[in-house]
């Protein structure tokens, strides 16, 4: 268990009061929203936008983390009215993507974790079908994307993936069946053997020969380049392989995690303010607090999972993390959506650069609470 002390504990519970009142306030004018990123301080729509778009499901989680928090009746209004309209998305099927975990597990998985929903229970595990069925038994990976215009990327897996084995992970248990986890067990061995480099940095891309499995070579993915650290993908590394640790217990996927978090933490202990790549120029300075933020949650229970003189490493460095990015990052008017201000989609597509973004401030939210208590499981 986590034990933080009073000092810790009030700054938390002051920063989730600013969140509650802009998230009312933001919630009130986006009904008949699934929100993604703002544009002039308002959220873009991508209900209307694109429905099977890979951020689609955490309107939903923030929604629920609220919810679960404070009981208000329009944080759960609207998270099931985003989750009927996620319905368009199974709709689409041959759109949808390895990001099946994150659109169910946090919009239909959360409803049923707190309500007990049924209609939310079989959305999630349809999702997790999904997932598995993206798994390519020849070559031991889940594929990531489906093919663009101009490109076969049947045989790309990157390291996001880790982190939606998590709903397999779940339906394994609610099923009763041990396939779910074999899959998201082979996908992150191999993911450890093929991403992870020695230093604990992972690469984005990984290009296998899809009728083999033989790496073929990586990619930069939404990084600065071929060999470089793009830090929301160092983030999904540390959280995602401590998520198979947790439902798995295989020492290694802990290692692992703890190799990503020494390699994060060395990289952004100056200012506690993560840079979009941690091998870019050091100029211009594009941050990404989305990867401080999912960054900060998996610390925080990798610090759970270690005695408590190692763990103490990884809780304070969460902290330090999410009080520089509160005071540097957050905006607490009401006129404007977002929280969390300085995200990024993706190095090098300038537009998406230092933005708020949906899942900055739901990961944000959730560390937040967690360091309050929750006991919500969310992932
Ligand atoms: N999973 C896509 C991203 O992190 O941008």
């Amino acid at each position: 268990m986590l034990i933080f002390d009073e000092t810790e504990r009030r700054w938390a519970d002051e920063v989730f009061q600013k969140i509650e009142k802009k998230m009312e306030a933001t919630v009130q004018r986006s009904a008949g929203m699934i929100p993604y990123r703002t544009e002039n301080g308002r959220f873009e729509n991508m209900a209307e936008k694109n429905i099977c778009w890979w951020t689609n499901g955490f309107w939903e989680g923030l929604l629920w983390l609220l919810y679960d928090r404070t009981n208000k009746g329009l944080y759960r209004t609207a998270a099931e009215e985003g989750e009927r309209m996620l319905d368009g998305a199974f709709a689409q099927y041959p759109r949808l993507h390895h990001d099946v975990g994150f659109l169910w597990q946090l919009s239909a998985g959360l409803n049923y974790k707190i309500t007990g929903n049924e209609q939310s229970r079989l959305r999630a595990l349809y999702a997790a079908v999904l997932l598995m069925s993206r798994f390519n038994l020849a070559g031991g990976y889940i594929r990531a994307w489906n093919d663009y215009p101009d490109e076969d990327t049947s045989g790309w897996a990157i390291i996001d993936t880790m982190m939606n084995l998590s709903i397999l992970y779940w339906a394994a248990k609610e099923m009763g069946d041990a396939r779910f986890a074999r899959v998201a067990r082979a996908h992150a061995d191999k993911t450890m053997r093929h991403h992870m480099r020695p230093d604990g940095s992972a690469k984005h891309i990984v290009i296998y020969d899809p009728e083999t499995g033989e790496e073929l070579g990586e990619d930069g993915g939404q990084g600065y380049c071929r060999g470089s650290s793009w830090s929301r993908g160092q983030a999904w590394a540390l959280y995602g392989f401590l998520i198979s640790y947790k439902h798995t217990r295989q020492e290694e996927y802990l290692d692992t995690s703890k190799r990503a978090a020494n390699y994060f933490i060395s990289n952004v202990w100056q200012d506690w303010l993560p840079r979009c790549d941690f091998r870019s120029p050091k100029e211009p300075v594009i941050y990404d607090a989305s990867a401080g933020a999912i960054a900060a949650c998996g610390l925080l229970e990798l610090a759970e999972e270690l005695p408590q003189e190692e763990g103490t490493v990884y809780q304070k460095a969460a902290l330090c993390l999410l009080k520089e990015m509160e005071r540097h990052f957050c905006r607490w008017d009401q006129e404007t959506d977002g929280i969390l201000y300085f995200g990024s989609v993706n190095y090098k597509e300038k537009e998406g650069r230092n933005r708020y973004l949906v899942y900055s401030d739901f990961f944000f939210t959730q560390a937040v609470l967690a360091v309050l208590g929750s006991k919500l499981e969310i992932w």
